[in-house]
């Protein structure tokens, strides 16, 4: 009688023992950082402003946080750095003349000094709203939820001052008792229940970029009350915020002059960026590239020095890509490209409002075209501050940066036409 193979079966179970428990370990090195059964250092009441008391438990997370108030290196066309956008190029001065961001407008920096930039920027005056605080401090969401956001947005800027002393922290992202990442801008809420979303069923991945939508969006105050509004009903192209905005009626100011009905863009990151850019339809998220892990000792965190990933490309970049090289120098092709696509249609921007303003103050003008010409220019320049406004200098994606800004051009040589047209220059052909 043949023995039975006890040795082989046993050798067998071993070996399929052994990679089990290698899968184990892969997947528990894999697992997010978390303090698994570790009762708090310190209760966290629910949406505590005071970053410092959540730093107690999480002193990791607080500390690198506490570093975004004092980074001030530059980059090419970021950084950290507080310089005036206008004295870089002064073309803005004509873009944005009649409105505020014509007084001044810098390049933005670290989320702790959110606060004190907000507070000493020209733009405020003492009619200014509350709800431009609404993305600068901690201590919103527990405002939020006491007096409602309609409430909120209805306080004058100058009288909501006492009650805002922490500039952007824990509470804006994370729900203190369970840590999870979460929406706290009700205006978020509300944009994404409008397309039929509920961020609650978002995955943990999404949830590391939508967490980032809490502020990098083009937002609105609607009507008298100010009301804090994601112009999304349409959808978060570019086109569905023209229309929409088309739709409202809405203007932000109208051109001196020229009166063109204009919109102001504010910050599209997240619009810009979800619109199927490649890595965004490769799964990577936001946290990726300006939060990565980092490591102090045998602590895994996230980073929540959040800057520009060129400073700090090995970890932000070198998690996914071997050739850390290459994808930087990248960066620096597709913004420099980007960058003069978008100066060439600010020049044809600049055309269009003298050809504009010239129709407007002539007494024959062609009021039909001329109207036409305002549209065709209230269009490009949006599209053209989409961009421009964006503050990743179309990297986040450069394709769509570049159709972007191509239309805009397109516009507004054919307002600068339609307007040598109406004002009688070059004759109104009939198309
Ligand atoms: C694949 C990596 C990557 C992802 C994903 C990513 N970014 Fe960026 N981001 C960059 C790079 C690179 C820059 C350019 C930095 C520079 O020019 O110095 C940048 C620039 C920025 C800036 C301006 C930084 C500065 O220095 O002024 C902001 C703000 C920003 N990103 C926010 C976001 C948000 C919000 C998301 C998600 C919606 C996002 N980023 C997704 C890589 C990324
Ligand atoms: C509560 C609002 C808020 C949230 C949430 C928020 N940001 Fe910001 N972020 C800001 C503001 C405001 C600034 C500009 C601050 C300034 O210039 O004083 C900023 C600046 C930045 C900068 C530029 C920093 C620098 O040093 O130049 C980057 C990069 C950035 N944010 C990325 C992100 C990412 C990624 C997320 C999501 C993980 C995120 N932010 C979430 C409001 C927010
Ligand atoms: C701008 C948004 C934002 C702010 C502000 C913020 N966090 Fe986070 N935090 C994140 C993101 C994004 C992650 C990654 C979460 C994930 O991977 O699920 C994270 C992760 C964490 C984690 C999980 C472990 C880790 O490091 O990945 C802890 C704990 C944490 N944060 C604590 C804090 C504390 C404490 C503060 C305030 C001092 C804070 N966070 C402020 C966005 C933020
Ligand atoms: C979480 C993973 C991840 C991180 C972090 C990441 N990338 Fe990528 N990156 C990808 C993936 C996936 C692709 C698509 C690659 C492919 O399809 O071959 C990609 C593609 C690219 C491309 C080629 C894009 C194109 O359209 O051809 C460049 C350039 C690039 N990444 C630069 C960077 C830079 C710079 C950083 C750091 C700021 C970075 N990436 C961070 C995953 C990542």
């Amino acid at each position: 009688m043949k023995k039975f193979p006890w040795t082989l079966i046993l050798a067998g179970i071993t070996l399929v023992l052994a990679i089990a428990l290698i899968g184990v370990l892969l997947y528990l090195k894999n697992q997010p950082p978390v303090r698994r059964g570790i009762a708090p250092l310190v209760e966290i009441a629910s949406m505590e402003a005071d970053s410092a008391k959540w730093g107690e438990n999480f002193p990791n997370q607080y500390a690198s946080l506490l570093k975004t108030a004092a980074n001030d290196t530059k980059t090419t066309y970021g950084g950290s750095l507080k310089y005036s956008k206008l004295e870089a190029d002064p073309r803005l001065l004509i873009l944005f003349a009649g409105y505020p961001f014509s007084k001044e407008y810098n390049e933005d920096r670290g989320h702790l000094n959110a606060l004190a930039d907000v507070r000493a920027i020209k733009r405020i005056n003492e009619k200014s709203p509350a709800t431009c605080y609404s993305c600068k401090s901690s201590d919103n969401p527990k405002l939020w939820s006491e007096m409602g956001m309609a409430a909120y947005d209805k306080t004058l800027f100058s009288d909501m001052t006492p009650k805002i002393n922490n500039s952007i922290g824990c509470a804006n992202c994370h729900e203190a008792d369970t840590m999870r990442l979460i929406v706290t801008n009700p205006a978020l809420e509300e944009a994404l229940k409008a397309q039929g979303k509920d961020w609650r069923s978002f995955t943990r991945q999404e949830m590391r970029t939508v967490v980032c939508a809490n502020c990098h969006v083009e937002y609105y105050f609607a009507g008298e009350g100010k009301y804090l509004t994601f112009p999304w009903e349409k959808g978060t192209r570019i086109e569905n915020i023209a229309a929409y905005y088309q739709e409202e009626g809405f203007k932000d100011w109208e051109y001196p002059d020229a009166k063109t009905p204009m919109i102001k863009m504010q910050h599209p990151e997240y619009e810009f960026y979800t619109a199927d850019s490649t890595h965004y339809k490769a799964g990577v998220a936001c946290a990726d590239c300006h939060m990565p892990y980092t490591r102090d000792g045998a602590a895994k965190y996230s980073s929540h020095d959040v800057h520009s990933p060129l400073l700090n490309p090995e970890v932000a970049c070198g998690q996914c890509h071997t050739d850390v090289a290459y994808v930087t120098a990248r960066v620096g092709t597709i913004q420099q490209q980007v960058s003069t696509t978008m100066l060439a249609a600010e020049d044809a921007l600049v055309e269009a409002i003298d050809a504009i303003k010239a129709a407007a103050a002539s007494s024959t003008a062609n009021a039909a075209a001329l109207d036409e010409a305002r549209q065709l220019h209230r269009e490009a320049q949006l599209r053209w501050d989409f961009i421009a406004a964006e503050n990743s200098m179309g990297f986040h994606n450069p394709e769509e940066a570049l159709r972007i800004l191509a239309d805009a051009t397109n516009l507004a040589r054919q307002a600068q036409i339609k307007a040598l047209q109406a004002a009688g220059t070059v004759a109104l052909l009939n198309r």
